[in-house]
């Protein structure tokens, strides 16, 4: 079944949104939605592209950007705005819940069955923030790169229903506009406490590079406090970790 993303109108119906999508740009093919976020900023601004020819992930990994597969789209925001990083998978798994019970994986990954189907992307530049959300809808097993097949999946592959990637895209952003506005009005802790509380990391055994425990409590960075033999270390959001259990 056609959908809707491919049309001049790329959201399904008009946008109830404040903040987010106060302008939304869609593109056939471009770099990276992130480079375009950055550079043409705008509060609120959403860039969209069928396809990324650079888009990119966390640790300076590639974002496998098939045409007409995915979502690809940023946010931009002309001021940092603290929990952008818990509010984007809470969006993201709220606007998946007609089609499946989607988990958050720390830091901000959106898993169905366990698999990925959603990763999350913050940077910014003098001042400016971009929040770059990818997301696999229709792909089949065979769409994703052979060596995610194990750990990847899309809505559909997972759930097997139909899922219309301009809804999806409208239901996203009208998510997390609703947690923007909650941290813009001085709800960050609500957002925090939501998002901690869905990733589920604490109590869980973790390994990273540099140390192994049990995760104690999470920071309002968003950084693990682990216990281990040598007392408690702090786990950053950009550093690697393997989650026992996920
Ligand atoms: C990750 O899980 O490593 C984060 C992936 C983020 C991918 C998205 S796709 C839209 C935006 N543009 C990019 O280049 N990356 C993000």
């Amino acid at each position: 079944m056609p959908d809707t993303l491919r049309t001049p109108r790329p959201i399904a119906t008009p946008l109830n949104t404040l903040i987010v999508g106060s302008r939304v740009i869609v593109y056939e093919t471009t770099s990276s939605t992130n480079d375009c976020a950055l550079r043409l900023g705008g509060e609120g601004t959403v860039i969209v592209a069928e396809t990324q020819t650079a888009g990119r992930g966390r640790h300076g990994r590639s974002w496998h950007s098939a045409p007409g597969m995915g979502l690809y789209f940023s946010v931009a925001f002309e001021r940092s705005i603290e929990g952008l990083a818990f509010a984007a998978p809470l969006a993201v798994r709220d606007a998946v819940a007609p089609f499946a019970d989607a988990t958050v994986k720390w830091p901000n990954d959106v898993l169905i069955g366990g698999r990925k189907f959603c990763g999350v992307l913050i940077e910014a530049r003098q001042g400016r923030t971009a929040v770059g959300i990818g997301i696999n809808v229709h792909h089949h097993t065979e769409d994703l790169p052979v060596e995610l097949r194990e750990r990847a999946t899309s809505i559909e592959a997972a759930t097997g229903a139909h899922c219309d990637r301009g809804e999806l895209l409208r239901d996203v952003l009208t998510h997390l506009d609703a947690r923007v506005i909650v941290i813009r009005s001085g709800g960050f802790d609500r957002v925090f406490s939501e998002w901690a509380e869905a990733c589920g990391a604490v109590g869980r055994r973790v390994r990273c590079a540099r140390c192994e425990g049990v995760v104690e409590t999470i920071d309002r960075d968003g950084a693990l406090i682990v216990g281990t033999a040598r007392g408690p270390q702090r786990v950053m959001l950009g550093e690697i970790v393997e989650l026992e259990g996920t």
